[in-house]
């Protein structure tokens, strides 16, 4: 197939591009390399001849239009956008800007490419956008997100994406746009930017530096693999039913603080006794403003209906993530050079 995807630069993207490069579709990466946008993320891929990169923003509805037309794809994955919660609430209005008024100029662009597609064409295209969990707001100690739950979104960047779920089912529903809409809980893996959770815990925990965990560290999280998702995202896209929502989860839920000291734990075994035991730089900060209590995922409609299943336990997939933030350094002095000079904005 020939696929553009937003955002292919950034952690989940450019897991999706290398795959989707591997398995041998032609992939165009729209990225517009913000502070969380690596060219090195998809290094491994960049010289294939499957593969091609423009640099835009997907607020700019005519670039995106142009770059349609010139790649003609058949599908539309649409992985850009802002996605750190902490930073929404510094500044809700990237999230905004980005997330709703980028999707809808997604789709505009989507919706005016399909158009000029012969009948077949247009029964096949298919634009799927990745979402969150977190639209759905809170749980209690109990039960689990379904795909027929109301929307609640919390924080600033969870009402955003929840804005733009709402605009992609609108063009599903109002001008017969083939959508899929995909609902993640939270990813984990390599090349995930510095300021998330996990990286800033092993990378805080090679440092010796304190951990922060927010509140008492009860909130509840539903983790998955990075690879997980894709494959998910690629058996939607194959095989959802255009206007249907996924949610996709590996039944992974963790406390926040059972999280760090697993990974305190694995850095115990693989980096020895520096700072070990590394859990006594286990450190309590303030916590979240409107931070959610509890996402867990009921994954039953996208195991039961497209035939997808996890493959990584957690325990294997957290032992790798801390591999190969070891065995990368050269990808986090990049990462930290780059925010020390200012490129990319952020
Ligand atoms: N990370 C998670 O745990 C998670 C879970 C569920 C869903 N999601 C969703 O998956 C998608 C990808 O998440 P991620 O963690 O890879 O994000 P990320 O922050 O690592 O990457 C986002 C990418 O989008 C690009 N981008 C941002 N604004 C852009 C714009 N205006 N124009 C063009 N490109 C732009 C960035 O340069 C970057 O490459 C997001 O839509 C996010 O909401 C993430």
């Amino acid at each position: 197939m020939r696929i553009l995807v937003t955002g292919g630069c950034g952690f989940i993207g450019s897991a999706l591009v290398r795959r989707l490069v591997g398995d041998g579709h032609r992939v165009l990466n729209l990225d517009c390399l913000t502070y969380a946008g690596l060219p090195e993320n998809v290094a491994a891929v960049a010289a294939s001849p499957h593969y091609s990169f423009v640099r835009a923003d997907i607020c700019d509805t005519s670039a995106v239009s142009a770059t349609l037309s010139d790649f003609a794809p058949d599908a539309v994955m649409h992985l850009a956008a802002e996605s750190h919660v902490d930073r929404s609430i510094d500044g809700p209005a990237a999230f905004i800007r980005t997330n709703v008024g980028g999707t809808g100029s997604m789709l505009e662009a989507a919706l005016a490419h399909w158009r000029t597609l012969p009948e077949d064409a247009r029964a096949g295209f298919r634009f799927l956008h990745v979402s969150t969990d977190e639209v759905y707001g809170s749980l209690g100690e109990d039960g689990f997100f379904t795909e027929g739950d109301a929307y609640r979104p919390n924080s600033p960047y969870a009402a955003s994406k929840a804005g733009s779920d709402h605009l992609v089912r609108a063009f599903g529903e109002t001008y017969g746009l083939p959508v899929l809409i995909t609902n993640c809980g939270n990813n984990y893996g390599p090349y995930q930017f510095p300021e998330k959770l996990i990286p800033v815990m092993i990378m805080n925990a090679l440092a010796g530096k304190p951990l922060p965990v927010y509140g008492d560290g009860a909130n509840v999280r539903d983790w998955i693999h990075v690879d997980d998702h894709v494959t998910a995202l690629i058996r939607v896209l194959e095989a959802g039913r255009p206007g249907e929502t996924y949610l996709v989860g590996a039944r992974g839920e963790r406390r926040n603080l059972d999280l760090v000291k697993t990974i305190c734990s694995e850095m115990d075994r693989v980096e020895g006794a520096r700072f070990a035991p590394h859990e006594k730089l286990i450190t309590f900060v303030a916590d979240r403003p409107g931070h959610d209590h509890r996402y867990a995922i009921d994954p039953t409609k996208v195991e039961n209906e497209l035939g997808w299943k996890p493959a990584i336990p957690f325990a294997d997939g957290i032992a790798q993530t801390i591999r190969w933030y070891l065995d990368n350094r050269d990808w986090i002095d990049a990462v930290h050079d780059r925010r020390r000079l200012g490129e990319g904005g952020g």
